[in-house]
This record gives C-alpha cells, structure tokens and sequence, in this order.
C-alpha cells in the first residue's frame, strides 16, 4: 500500500455496487460467506466472479450454483513465471470490470507487480490475529505456544506476505484441550462473520490509511474485553 492512500480509498467506477472478484485455490467457504452476505440489498458490492488457480478447487462448483460466473487461471503451467501467471489473472479481472479483489484461500505468493495492480483494492483473510502467526500451520503454532487468544484478520494486501493494513480482526478463546481441528473450526466462524463485515467497510469507502493504519468509520461497538481463561 503506498504511503499515499487517502480516505476513502479511491476505486473506479460510480456504480452503486462494487463488482468483486474472489479468488480461492480451495473449498471456498469464505467465499460462500461473501457470497451470502452480498444477496443482502443494501451490501455495497457484488460478487461477479470467482477465480481459482487449481481447476477443480471445489468452491469453484459452489460458486457456480450460486449463479456467479467462475474462471480457472492455472498457475501450474506458468512453472516458476509468477509474474506470466497474474498477468493473466490480471488480464480476467479486468475484462469483468472488478473494483475489489478478495482473497480467500488463495494459496499463492503475489509478486509486488501484482500486488501494485490492486493496491488498496484487494482484500485478504488470515487464520490468525496478525502480525503474529504470518504463514501457514498457524493454529498448530497457537497452540504450540499456548497463547490464550487466537484468531483471524482481514488486511489489505501489500507485497509483504500476511502484512499490510489490518481492517478488521474477531478473536476466540483457546481451550486446554483443543486440537489444532477445533480451534480451526471456532476461528472459522470468526473468519465467515468478519470478512463480510470487513467488505462492507471497504466497498462504502468507509475506510482510510493513516501512515500505513486502516481506520473506519465502523457504526458498531465492540465487546469491552475478551478473557480467557474465565475465573468465576
Ligand atoms: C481459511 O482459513 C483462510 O483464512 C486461509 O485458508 C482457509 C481457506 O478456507 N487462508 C490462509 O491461510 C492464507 N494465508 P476456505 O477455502 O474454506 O475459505
């Protein structure tokens, strides 16, 4: 994200909705949270693509039967030429009109040419409460830890892997005798209640970047505190 990003961070277009593109390598389940949130009338984006790099991703399916047009680009092919592959993946995001990217699963390292294409304008969800736990295996890592609270956050994306403004996070507590299954499933949940939430802001420009901090002009309030364990 460049230090100049202002509020609200500027997207083409004056459609009423932005047009959003999800692009998953997997069975999409936050995709299909997107993808039920924006029915909502008054979502200020729409779901018009999902693209995957893997062709036989399973959300790819779920995205078809829920009507929305679906495009593999596979990065198999394209062997070490990162750059080759997201010139095509580029390429499709624009013959739909996208405004927003938002990646969901997509299991592959972007290259800071790509990452320039879309910068302010494409979303990522990571299972856990950043900057802690960048990369993968990250519950397995909490839980190694014994950290108290875990969680997942959506960033915008910057060249830099799992970095780049935070816009939103949701936490759980960790339990003693989780297993690295559980605690997926309780932050799963987390990521499908707050990625929705985390479209919304960006798509009604409801969000600025102050010297490389997302703010928002979110109409909720938050709980006070999460303690874990609890004492009685
Ligand atoms: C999600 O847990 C997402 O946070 C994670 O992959 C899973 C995809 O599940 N993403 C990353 O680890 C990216 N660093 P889904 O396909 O069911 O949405």
């Amino acid at each position: 994200m460049t230090a100049t990003s202002i509020w609200p961070i500027e997207m083409g277009g004056d459609q009423a909705k932005r047009r959003v593109a999800i692009l998953i390598s997997g069975r999409g389940s936050n995709m299909t949270a997107l993808i039920e949130a924006a029915h909502a009338a008054d979502f200020p984006a729409e779901i018009v693509l999902v693209v995957s790099n893997i062709a036989d991703a399973a959300g790819l399916a779920k995205a078809a039967a829920a009507g929305i047009a679906t495009a593999t680009v596979a990065s198999k092919p394209f062997g070490r030429d990162r750059e080759a592959f997201e010139r095509k993946l580029h390429e499709t995001l624009v013959e739909h009109g996208i405004d927003l990217v938002c990646l969901a699963g997509f299991m592959r390292l972007l290259t800071p040419w790509f990452v320039s294409q879309w910068d302010g304008r494409m979303l990522n969800i990571h299972p856990a409460l950043l900057p802690s736990y960048k990369g993968l295996h990250t519950h397995e890592r909490a839980l190694a830890d014994g950290v108290k609270i875990h969680g997942a956050t959506v960033h915008f994306v910057v060249p830099e892997m799992d970095s780049g403004p935070i816009i939103m996070q949701g936490a759980v507590a960790v339990l003693d005798d989780d297993t690295p299954d559980t605690l997926a499933r309780r932050v799963l949940s987390v990521e499908h209640r707050i990625y929705p939430d985390a479209l919304r802001l960006v798509a009604s420009n409801a969000t600025r970047i102050e010297s490389g901090v997302c703010k928002s002009k979110a109409n909720g309030s938050p709980d006070d505190m999460l303690i874990a364990p609890a004492v009685i």
